[in-house]
């Protein structure tokens, strides 16, 4: 069950949110959800510091209808459990992912798209949100 769930986030293509939190201590990872809603997202973020094969890795996934698609995985890893952290999503054509060390992901949507409405956090306290 997600920690915070908005469900009127109104995020159009060339706008950007950052999202600010704290990572829950003694969790095996945490999540931040982006789409339109709980069944259909667009981008899910997923560091997971220990967690089925992967060790400090981000996973990157889309679910449709329910259903989870291909991981994206990415080895970079500036995230520690119980800290604070903040991560920036560009959405235009593709999302780009801000780690707060400011390297950039990018991540392809993988299906169309114009308002992203859907925001949940997992494992993570929220500290704010702002849509720019
Ligand atoms: C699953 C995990 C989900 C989600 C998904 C992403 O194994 O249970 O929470 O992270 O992978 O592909």
């Amino acid at each position: 069950q997600p920690d915070v769930r908005i469900t009127n986030l109104n995020l159009h293509k060339g706008h950007r949110v950052e999202v600010r939190g704290r990572i829950t201590k003694g969790s095996n990872g945490f999540a931040i959800n982006l789409g339109k809603d709980a069944k259909n997202l667009i981008c899910h973020l997923n560091p997971r510091f220990e967690y089925s094969v992967d060790k400090n890795t981000i996973i990157l996934n889309s679910r449709q209808n329910d259903v989870w698609e291909t991981e994206q995985k990415e080895a970079a890893f500036p995230f520690k459990a119980g800290s604070e952290t903040m991560l920036i999503f560009d959405f235009e054509d593709c999302i780009t992912v801000h780690l707060p060390d400011g390297k950039e992901i990018p991540f392809a949507c993988r299906f169309p798209i114009d308002v992203i409405n859907y925001l949940a956090l997992v494992n993570i306290e929220l500290i704010s949100i702002s849509v720019h």
